[in-house]
């Protein structure tokens, strides 16, 4: 790696260029670093440590809950309490809202994170990731928080990221200035080094990523879009290549640099649901990160960001990556029937 610009540099020169910035939000992204490098610590020794495998709990998803899950959930918790920017936080792991131990007189920030995505993944070293996202509250400084400050549609967020743990451990980040940065762990020096500067995404991929196994209960635009993209076009050329690892960070995130499209769509038949992923700690931070690198991400109705969230664990269908591709399946859900659409 030629970088020798640090996560920590590469925030004060952002700060810097924000008139009348105070800090506190360079702050916050320091501490979301830090938790990101306590992360990677421990999921690489996990195997060593005896920390691989479940706790026997069940979390608020009725998912069993990997004990790495808890203890990133801990670390983000921790972290993002000291210094008492905090006043609310969002977790997948945690049926109701935390209000952290310090809250500092001008705890202006919201944030919601998924400690550990894809852990389903853990146990046999495949990639996982947190995703994290800062609003700033709605409410007055100095009083309890409320479902307005924590339900906020993604187009209020000021900042979005994720960490993924994989063959190297990568922060990548956004703010409203519109840039997208990676920044790779050197782990000899425990420093995140700037290694993707200002992130673009392919107009159209090459990529389809996808759980087949649920295709039967998918709508037939799905169905349309999928078969489209294998035959070979004039305007897509050879046909797409299918990956998929069942973590979305590391998805959305291989994407994001090939190009492709991620698609989690509702079931339509079958266990009927409006999608899997969630909205506010999963869906909208990963919005804003493609987006904001030239991407697109649909509800297969409209655009994520807009949403306007009505509960903290809320799921959403989720179609996004390139451009072209987002718009083409947004197009064939449009062109449905409506006895088609189920
Ligand atoms: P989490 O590990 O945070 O509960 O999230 C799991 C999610 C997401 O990462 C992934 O894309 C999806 O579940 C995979 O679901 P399927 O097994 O249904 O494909
Ligand atoms: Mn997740
Ligand atoms: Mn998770």
């Amino acid at each position: 790696m030629n970088s020798m610009v640090t996560i920590d540099r590469h925030i004060l020169e952002e700060e810097r260029s924000v008139p009348g910035a105070t800090g506190a939000f360079s702050d916050l992204l320091y501490n979301i670093a830090l938790a990101g490098k306590i992360i990677h610590r421990e999921v690489n020794r996990a195997g060593l440590v005896n920390l691989l495998g479940k706790t026997g709990d069940i979390n608020v998803q009725g998912e069993t809950v990997a004990k790495l899950d808890d203890y990133a959930n801990d670390v983000l918790v921790n972290t993002l309490s000291q210094g008492g920017r905090v006043c609310v936080i969002g977790s997948e792991e945690c049926e109701n809202v935390i209000h952290p131990a310090t809250v500092g007189p001008d705890a202006k920030y919201v944030v919601h994170f998924d400690p550990l995505d894809g852990s389903s993944n853990i146990d046999a070293n495949v990639s996982i990731g947190t995703i994290f996202s800062i609003s700033e509250r709605v409410t007055p400084l100095n009083t309890t928080p409320t479902e307005a400050d924590v339900l906020q549609p993604g187009t209020r967020m000021i900042g979005a990221g994720y960490i993924v743990y994989g063959s190297s451990t990568i922060m990548v980040y956004t703010t409203k200035k519109g840039t997208v940065n990676g920044f790779t762990l050197d782990p000899s020096v425990g420093e995140f080094l700037r290694s993707h500067q200002n992130i673009r995404t392919p107009e159209r991929g090459k990529i389809l990523s996808c759980n087949v196994g649920h295709a039967q209960y998918w709508e037939p635009a799905v169905e349309r879009f999928i078969r489209s993209v294998q035959t070979e076009d004039k305007q897509k050329g050879t046909p797409y290549t299918l990956r998929y690892i069942g973590s979305l960070v590391a998805d959305v995130h291989r994407n994001l640099l090939y190009g492709g499209i991620f698609l989690y769509p509702p079931n339509i038949r079958g266990s009927l649901h409006r999608g899997k992923l969630r909205l506010l700690y999963e869906a909208n931070p990963l919005a804003m990160v493609v987006e904001n690198a030239g991407g697109l991400a649909s509800t297969g109705e409209g655009r994520v960001l807009d949403l306007q969230p009505t509960a903290l664990h809320q799921r959403t269908p989720l179609y996004i990556g390139s451009k072209q591709d987002v718009l083409e399946i947004e197009r064939l859900i449009r062109d449905q029937s409506p006895e088609e659409r189920g």
